[in-house]
């Protein structure tokens, strides 16, 4: 089939289109879609070159899917552009999420809520979906009542000027070079902890904090689920980590969360102190899985459990998660 990648030049779209290729998603043509300022530039896909092609050529190319990770405004403006051309969009970008006329999807928890009727489907914010990937088990067997979440956020979720920003401060520090750098932080990051990601909202959270609180209900079709984040941005490339307090409104036995985690679509457990084994953004670089550990109660209060998740934010936090809700459309017809 016809599928377009819409932020075809950028981080995400990068990462989609090497997913695509690994999982060898049915492609006939690919139409890879950037900026006015791109347009004309070459993407590589499966070892051929391909011409970046402008929002309206895709659009008349009618492809049955389009993939964007092109930002919010971009997709608020095209996105229903393409669904009224009858292109079924999967959107990474914030600007659906929360509209209670689109779906919120991660596969491994509720691919079974999309129809054919479905023509702009949301991903989810990637420390969500990280987070919820390893809750949804959980939750089926224990009864999720509240979760305290902080994030330790890779760069590469800002995208690329922030992983240049990085890249150029321990350039200086380590290796004297005095290049041009660009800032996307307003503060340094390497060597650093920034905690605040996106822009802070009224309540004092953050907009990032407040995606997962939401999101997190939306997604689990459960809004008595009550979660409090805190979101931090740390000089780390590989993926999102994430330190997980979950209460439950029954008690459970630390074996038999070992043994759910691990028999969970997506889930890997990595959990062994005497081997000093947990997941770290260094191994969970270029994987597509949700990695767990430090799985502990929390003696301070009944039926909780601490727990530390790890994935790659470019990949199931964004790429493999959109490529996965292409797949299930495809398997069930839907597209
Ligand atoms: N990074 C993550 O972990 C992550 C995770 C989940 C979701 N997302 C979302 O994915 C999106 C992209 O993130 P990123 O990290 O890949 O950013 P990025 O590296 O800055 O890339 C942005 C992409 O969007 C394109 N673009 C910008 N304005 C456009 C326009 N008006 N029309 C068409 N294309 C346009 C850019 O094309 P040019 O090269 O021509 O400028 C580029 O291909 C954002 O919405 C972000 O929130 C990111």
């Amino acid at each position: 089939m016809k599928v377009a990648v819409v932020g075809a030049t950028g981080l995400v779209g990068t990462k989609m289109l090497q997913v695509l290729a690994e999982r060898n998603f049915p492609i006939s043509e690919l139409l890879p879609v950037a900026s006015e300022r791109s347009v004309g530039k070459d993407v590589e896909f499966k070892g051929t070159k391909y011409k970046v092609v402008s929002m309206t050529d895709a659009i008349a190319a009618k492809p049955a899917v389009a993939i964007f990770s092109a930002g919010g405004s971009t997709s608020l403006e095209w996105a229903p552009q393409f669904a009224s051309a009858g292109i079924t969009v999967i959107d990474n970008s914030s600007a659906w999420r929360m509209d209670p006329s689109k779906k919120l999807v991660v596969p491994e928890v509720n691919a079974d809520v999309l129809t054919a009727d479905d023509k702009i489907i949301a991903n989810p914010n990637c420390s969500t979906i990280q987070m919820v990937v390893a809750l949804q088990p959980l939750h089926k067997k224990y009864q999720i009542k509240r979760v305290v979440v902080s994030t330790y956020q890779s760069v590469t979720g800002t995208g690329k000027k922030a992983v240049d920003q990085l890249m150029g401060e321990r350039n200086k520090a380590v290796a004297g070079k005095n290049e041009e750098y660009p800032m996307a932080y307003k503060y340094p990051i390497d060597l650093n902890v920034i905690p605040q990601i996106d822009v802070f909202l009224e309540n004092g959270y953050t907009k990032e904090e407040m995606k997962m609180v939401k999101e997190t209900c939306k997604i689990m079709g459960d809004d008595s689920i009550r979660v409090t984040a805190t979101t931090v941005r740390i000089p780390v490339m590989g993926g999102h980590s994430e330190s997980v307090n979950v209460e439950f409104a029954n008690d459970f036995d630390l074996n038999e969360v070992k043994g759910l985690l691990s028999s969970a679509p997506g889930v890997i457990v990595v959990d062994d102190n005497a081997t000093q084994q947990y997941p770290m953004p260094m191994d969970a670089h270029e994987k597509d899985e949700v990695f767990v550990g430090r799985l502990r109660r929390d003696e301070t209060q009944p039926n909780t459990l601490n727990m530390w998740i790890v994935s790659d934010n470019l990949r199931k936090g964004a790429a493999t998660n959109a490529v996965q809700i292409a797949e299930y459309l495809v398997s069930k017809g839907l597209l």
